[in-house]
Parts: structure tokens; C-alpha cells; sequence
């Protein structure tokens, strides 16, 4: 790995990044084929993904992270999902992002959690006291473009019922001239706010070339695609606009948090291991046939390509046959296709269109055949 991807790869494990996964769980849950005979192994990010699979009941689920924040948050999430009575109490937590006992509420939750996380959690209950969701680099950064714009939970609401082309101008209008601000364009450009959007140099670049544009105009782009969407239900534009979800919907929040979900989880007999590290730890250390499904977000992205290639040969390695791949690129070549590992890995659903955070060109299930 080359020095400034190591040095970003250092800073990045140790600060706390995102608070929820942006990544479309409800595709997610509709094309993975989890189910209770299934062995999972998922990078984290946040963990609203695999705080989601839960209500699936898989076997086991091996979650994975270098960032020591987003595993411990990933499972607060799982923990809380499989152990927190009742509803409400888990709602207002990662629903609303606040409680009003959250040292109590933790401290129910911690021997639920294996040791380096009770201590993680134990110094940081005050996270819940008002929003968790105003926590975290991204979430800061977002706090302050809102601020700029004054943007808020009204004026999203009062885009929902125009049609999609009135939606797109009245993001742009809004939005772009705050991302176009010279400061704002140069901070966003800066190596720190990449840390911020936990996009790496290596995946910079691979976004640079497939866009062909710079960064500023690749953000109003996706604000503009987001706006295309149902922004009713679009939790991430809720986050981005007003800093919370649409609490007046159930299908506004991701699967984890709705009410038949947390049912499905609650006592949920599956055994979740959690991996502080590179995932090719977890992989070289395991023996054929561990896996039937490999979760990766848009990890493989951070990745040179030869290292891209030892993944899926530690992948096919690990995997029972017929299990399946997920991943996200910005790319629009396919991982798999320039590796030339399309005999092992069989797309069987292509979802970027479908995914509402509107950040990848791809988003790819693929079938293992050995
Ligand atoms: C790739 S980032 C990108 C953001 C992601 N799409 C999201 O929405 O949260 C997601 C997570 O992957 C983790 N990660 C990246 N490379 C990894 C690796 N080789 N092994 C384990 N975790 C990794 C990061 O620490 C981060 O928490």
C-alpha cells in the first residue's frame, strides 16, 4: 500500500467517522438470501447492515473492522437490537439518537458486548444524552452545511410533494452555491475532509476518473440524485438536510429500526464475533467453506488492485458454495470483471439505480461457484 493511503488507512481507524452506514439496507435485505443457515462475515462501517441481518436469524455473523469506533458503534447497534426491551427504549436510542436514562440504558447492554467494548461504552454514555446523531466527523461537517444553508427539517418537507425535476432545482438552487463556496470547496478537497467522508486516495481517484469531473461538482450531483428520490423515506437525505430521520414513517428509517424488524431480533439466537482488524486477518485465518455471504460496503474501492485480487481468492477460498458477495464501487468497471474472476463470481443483481444514498456506480450481489 502506497505511504498516503497507509497514513490516511492510520487516521482514519482511529477517529470516529460516520454514525449510520450509507449504504441502502432494505436493497440489501431483499437480494442477500439471508437466512437462518447462513455464516456471515461483514464489514461494519457504522452497522446498520449488520445490525439489519439479525432479523434474519443467520447462524453466525463474523463482523469486521480496522476503525475501532464503528465496530464498538456496530455492537452497541447489534446488542441493543437482540437485548433492549421494549421497542420504544431501542427506537429512542437509535431511532431519535437520544434517552433519557442512556447510562442505565447502557449499562443493561454491556455484558451483551465483549470487554474492549463495555470499556469503550462505558466513557462515552453521554453520547445519547441529546443527538447521537449530531456525532461523528461526517455528521459535524453536515451539521455545518446546514448551518450555512439553513437548511432543517421543514424546508425538506416542503420539497416532498413537488415532482422530481422542482425537487432537483430546489437542491441545487439551495445547495450547490454552499458547495461551490471557494472555502468550502477547498476544505472539501483537503485530505482531512476525505477522512470526513471516508474516501480514501486510492478511491478519490477511482471516483475522479469514472465521474470526470472534480469533487465539488460530484457532491451537487449527489445531492441533485438524491433529490430525485422519495424524500419522504430517504433517510440519508433526513440525515444530510435535518440531521435526524423522518420519525413519521416506519419505512423512513433503515429495516433495523422498524418495529417488525426489531421483533424478528429481539432473542434472535444468532452469535455475532466482532473483529477489531484488517479483514484479511479474519480470512487467512479460516478454513474452506466458513462463509455463505460476505458483506464489504465499498471497502474493495480502498484497495490496489492486486489486493482486490487476493481478496476474492481468500473469498473463494472461505466460501461454501452458492454464497454470495456484496459489494459497492464508484467504479463503473466491475471488480470482478477486471480481476477476471467472472467464472467464480455471477452477478445476479446490479442495484446502484435502487440504492437512495446515491453514492456508487455499482452495487453488486454476486453468486460464489467454485
Ligand atoms: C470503506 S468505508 C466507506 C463508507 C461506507 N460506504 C459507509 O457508508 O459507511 C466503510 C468501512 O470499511 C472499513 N474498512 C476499510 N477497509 C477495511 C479493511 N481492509 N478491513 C476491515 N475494515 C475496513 C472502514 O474502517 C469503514 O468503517
Amino acid at each position: 500500500m502506497q505511504l498516503h493511503n497507509k497514513a490516511f488507512q492510520y487516521v482514519f481507524s482511529k477517529s470516529f467517522v460516520y454514525n449510520i452506514l450509507f449504504e441502502d439496507t432494505e436493497l440489501d435485505e431483499q437480494f442477500l438470501e439471508v437466512d437462518e443457515t447462513s455464516s456471515v462475515l461483514s464489514i461494519t462501517g457504522a452497522g446498520c447492515g449488520v445490525a439489519g441481518l439479525i432479523s434474519a436469524r443467520p447462524e453466525r455473523v463474523d463482523a469486521v473492522d480496522i476503525n475501532k469506533h464503528h465496530l464498538s458503534l456496530t455492537a452497541l447497534k447489534v446488542a441493543a437490537a437482540q437485548h433492549l426491551f421494549p421497542y420504544s427504549h431501542f427506537y429512542d436510542m437509535f431511532g431519535r439518537g437520544w434517552h433519557h436514562e442512556p447510562a442505565q440504558t447502557i449499562r443493561k447492554l454491556l455484558p451483551h458486548l465483549p470487554k474492549p467494548m463495555q470499556k469503550h461504552w462505558k466513557k462515552r454514555t453521554d453520547m445519547f444524552e441529546r443527538s447521537f446523531y449530531r456525532q461523528g466527523l461526517t455528521a459535524r461537517t453536515l451539521g455545518l452545511i446546514r448551518k450555512m444553508g439553513k437548511l432543517d427539517g421543514d424546508w425538506l418537507r416542503s420539497l416532498i410533494d413537488l415532482d422530481q425535476e422542482a425537487r432537483m432545482a430546489a437542491v441545487e438552487e439551495r445547495i450547490g452555491p454552499l458547495l461551490r463556496n471557494p472555502v468550502v470547496a477547498t476544505y472539501m478537497k483537503s485530505p482531512m475532509q476525505l477522512v470526513t467522508l471516508g474516501i480514501n486516495f486510492e478511491q478519490r481517484d477511482r471516483l475522479l476518473n469514472a465521474e470526470k469531473s472534480t469533487l465539488t461538482d460530484f457532491f451537487v450531483e449527489h445531492v441533485r440524485r438524491v433529490a430525485s428520490t422519495d424524500l419522504a423515506t430517504n433517510w440519508f437525505a433526513w440525515q444530510f438536510i435535518a440531521g435526524e430521520y423522518n420519525h413519521e414513517r416506519q419505512d423512513a428509517v433503515p429495516p433495523y429500526l422498524r418495529k417488525d424488524r426489531y421483533e424478528r431480533s429481539y432473542q434472535a439466537p444468532t452469535k455475532v464475533n466482532f473483529h477489531h482488524g484488517n479483514i484479511f486477518e479474519k480470512l487467512e485465518a479460516a478454513g474452506p467453506k466458513t462463509w455463505s455471504h460476505y458483506t464489504l460496503c465499498d471497502a474493495p474501492d480502498w484497495m490496489p488492485q492486486p489486493l482486490q485480487k487476493r481478496l476474492l481468492n481468500e473469498i473463494l477460498r472461505t466460501s461454501r458454495d452458492g454464497g454470495v458477495v456484496l459489494c459497492r464501487s464508484v467504479e463503473d468497471e466491475s471488480m470482478i470483471e477486471k480481476n477476471g474472476m467472472e467464472k467464480h463470481f455471477q452477478l445476479y443483481k446490479e442495484g446502484s439505480d435502487e440504492d437512495r444514498s446515491k453514492q456508487y456506480r455499482r452495487v453488486d450481489f454476486y453468486r460464489i461457484v467454485h
